[in-house]
């Protein structure tokens, strides 16, 4: 059994299969809707579903599962080429403790095979459990016999304090990629300015390793925040970036020890401090939820347009049964 779904004020539809999510179905038909998590946690894929008054009832279009035909009205739907994802055991290649908390861990793909992704998306690690645990790659997208990364440890976490520390060399991990729509978009030419806390770094350190790898030439700003300095954790990477002017770093810690220099508070308002408009920007937020969350509400009240905001919050997934 299938229905048809209808995108508001558009002539785009598409079949939903029973059971399936209306964000797996527009996929299936070479359509992209906003998403981030996949699992009602992050609202990235809020859209409007129009009820049989003709109410736009807002949903989480990663979550509905419709059982009738019906009209959306998503944020933003953009025809796409179809998602092909691979899934695939890759073999433990180094491991790696770059911070007491953060793990880099490096995992080589099946002899002959390559990871085709995007800079800025992530992937899907599959557990025995039959949950899934997202990472972002860290690695450029042109070192595609290997993927790259960086595992903050969470107190108690299944994946990151239970499997992680359980890995050797040649151990093997099944995993799904690509995934996500926090990706660089290289069609404009607007200043970049990437906002990042703890191993959000992850996927910014992929986008601007493109961005070196293939020369373009947009102005990029990198904010990384932290509490302390040692958590920012590649901050040496990023100064060198600096150094040779591929990006301008600026480190931004809430909790600084010593006799830090640098600027301090919360990075997003670090932002807004430099940039009071952001009307001609593109902005790239990655990390903990609460400063995706609140760099969204704030950068578009200076301006910034709300497509022009791309993110990724870090959060939760692995326990969590989809929102209804
Ligand atoms: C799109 C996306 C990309 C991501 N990319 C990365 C990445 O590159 N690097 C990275 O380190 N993480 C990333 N995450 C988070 C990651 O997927 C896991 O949620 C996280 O590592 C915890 O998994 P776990 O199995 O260790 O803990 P779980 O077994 O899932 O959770 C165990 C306990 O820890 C708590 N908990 C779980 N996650 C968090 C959290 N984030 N903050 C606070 N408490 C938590 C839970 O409430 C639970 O009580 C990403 C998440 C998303 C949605
Ligand atoms: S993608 Fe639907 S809530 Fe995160």
């Amino acid at each position: 059994m299938s229905y048809q779904i209808k995108v508001a004020a558009s002539d785009i539809t598409f079949d939903c299969n029973d059971g399936e999510s209306v964000l797996d179905a527009a996929e299936r038909a070479g359509f992209a809707l906003p998403y981030s998590c996949r699992k009602g946690v992050c609202s990235e894929c809020q859209g409007g579903v129009i009820n049989a008054e003709g109410i736009s009832e807002k949903a989480l279009l990663c979550c509905v599962r419709p059982s009738a035909n019906v009209t959306i009205a998503p944020r933003k739907i953009e025809k796409r080429e179809r998602v092909v994802r691979k899934k695939l055991d890759a073999s433990v290649f180094r491991i790696a403790q770059a911070a007491p908390d953060v793990t880099v861990l490096q995992l080589r793909l099946p002899t002959g095979v390559r990871a085709k992704f995007r800079a800025g998306q992530y992937l899907q690690i599959h557990l025995d459990d039959e949950t899934v645990r997202n990472y972002s790659m860290a690695n450029p997208p042109h070192q595609s016999d290997s993927v790259h990364l960086h595992v903050r440890h969470v107190a108690g976490g299944r994946f990151s304090d239970g499997v992680l520390k359980e890995l050797a060399v040649g151990k093997k991990l099944r995993i799904e990629l690509p995934y996500g729509e926090f990706f660089f978009r290289d069609d404009s030419t607007k200043p970049v300015i990437l906002v990042a806390t703890g191993t959000g770094f992850a996927p910014v350190k992929s986008i601007v390793e493109d961005a070196i790898k293939r020369k373009l030439a947009r102005p990029m700003k990198l904010y990384w925040g932290a509490r302390r300095e040692q958590d920012l954790y590649l901050a040496d990477l990023a100064r060198k970036w600096h150094d040779e002017g591929h990006v301008e770093f600026i480190p931004v810690l809430s909790d600084p020890e010593g006799d830090w220099a640098g600027r301090t508070g919360i990075v997003h308002r670090a932002v807004l401090a430099d940039h009071p408009s952001l009307a001609a920007h593109q902005v790239y937020a990655c990390g903990n939820p609460s400063m995706t969350s609140a760099a969204r509400d704030a950068f578009t009240s200076a301006g910034l347009p709300e497509d022009e905001f791309f993110c990724d919050a870090f959060v939760q997934t692995g326990t969590l049964e989809p929102a209804a």
